[in-house]
């Protein structure tokens, strides 16, 4: 069996081919962070528009290196939730005229399950249950996984997501966007102790939670007090950047890896998966191999390739179309996070 997946949930059009034997045909992702880097965030209409614009390249050039036609796929599957309301409808519609004109199945797939998957499909072999960690632009959240598609919420952000907390901080370091991997580069020669910047809930062992908009504020602070301010005219030495984003970085560290501790504790559950663009982070990756040396736990991160968003992940529609779960052509996106 051969199925197409399609990600348009936020700024990447990507599509994959793959196997019910978890192959990889083909993967073909178009990044669109050359369209909001001068912005320093996704635009949602620029974000939508360039999913219509580069969507079909994207899939032919897909079906070319799998070296398939569109007759030869046995199901579409595409993320229809969560993301952003105007990428998701492009994937999405694109999805359904797959459908009719090829008389295939469609399978809806929640973005944050397949960014657990990616670990699945790393691993090779069945991960779950599982404790899932799951960092990105849009999301900080920690799920009791059960099966594939059997998410249980433990908590996560009441606020801003990890990853935008990084992107919002590159900003006002003067990094480029996307601000994880630039202020992560900046830190690699600073001082993480040079700021001591909030680590929120982290006393609260019972809470599962993170909140990372006070520590933008703590960052602003630092680095321009209160009021307005003009962060392109800040003058801040190599060093001083330096030294705030290893200090940032390593609140955000400490929160999200302290927080996988207690809910592993919480849920006695010792297989860890982490997923989603922030996962990318070296000092996340150090810090929770350190935390799994010493609890014993089975921790599986997404490979880099898998980390940001990607279609091959969307392979968890195969443990669907195995359950008999296809959707109608009724199907809806679901822009909103399902605590699911
Ligand atoms: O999963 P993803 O590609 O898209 C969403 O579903 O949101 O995640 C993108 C986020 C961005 O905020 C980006 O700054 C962050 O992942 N990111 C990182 C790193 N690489 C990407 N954050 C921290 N360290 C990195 N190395
Ligand atoms: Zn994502």
């Amino acid at each position: 069996m051969k199925i197409l997946t399609l990600e348009t949930t936020c700024d990447e059009t990507a599509a994959a081919v793959v196997t019910d034997e978890l192959e990889v045909l083909s993967s073909v992702v178009a990044s669109q962070v050359d369209l909001h880097k001068i912005y320093g965030g996704v635009v949602p209409e620029i974000a939508a528009r360039a999913h219509v614009e580069r969507l079909l390249p994207v899939v032919d050039e897909t079906l070319r290196q799998a070296d398939v036609a569109l007759a030869d796929l046995d199901a579409v599957a595409v993320a229809h939730t969560p993301g952003l309301a105007g990428s998701l409808l492009v994937g999405l519609s694109a999805a359904k005229a797959f459908c009719v004109a090829a008389d295939l199945p469609l399978v809806g797939v929640n973005h944050l399950h397949a960014h657990i998957y990616a670990c699945r499909l790393a691993a090779g072999r069945d991960v779950f249950p599982c404790l899932g960690l799951i960092v990105s632009g849009g999301h900080s959240s920690l799920y009791e996984c059960h099966t594939a598609g059997d998410f249980h919420y433990l908590g996560g952000t009441i606020d801003d997501a990890a990853g935008e907390a990084f992107d919002k901080v590159a900003v006002m370091l003067g990094l480029p966007y996307p601000g994880g991997p630039s202020v992560s580069r900046a830190a690699v020669n600073g001082d993480r102790r040079a700021y001591q910047f909030p680590r929120s809930f982290l006393r609260e062992p019972d809470k599962i939670a993170f909140s990372f908009s006070g520590l933008k504020t703590a960052v602003r602070y630092a680095i321009a007090g209160p009021g307005r301010v003009d962060f392109s005219q800040l003058d801040l030495s190599p060093q001083q950047v330096a030294d705030v984003a290893a200090s940032f970085q390593e609140a955000v560290v400490d929160s999200l890896v302290g927080k996988t501790i207690a809910a592993a504790e919480k849920t006695g559950l010792s297989t860890v998966c982490v997923g989603g663009g922030v996962a990318a982070n070296q000092r996340l990756r150090e810090e929770l191999a350190i935390a799994a040396e010493q609890r014993g736990w089975e921790l599986h991160i997404a490979p880099m390739a898998l980390c940001t968003d990607n279609a091959v992940m969307g392979a968890i529609a195969i443990e669907k179309i195995r359950a008999g779960q296809f959707d109608s052509l009724e199907l809806d996106i679901v822009p909103g996070l399902v605590r699911q």
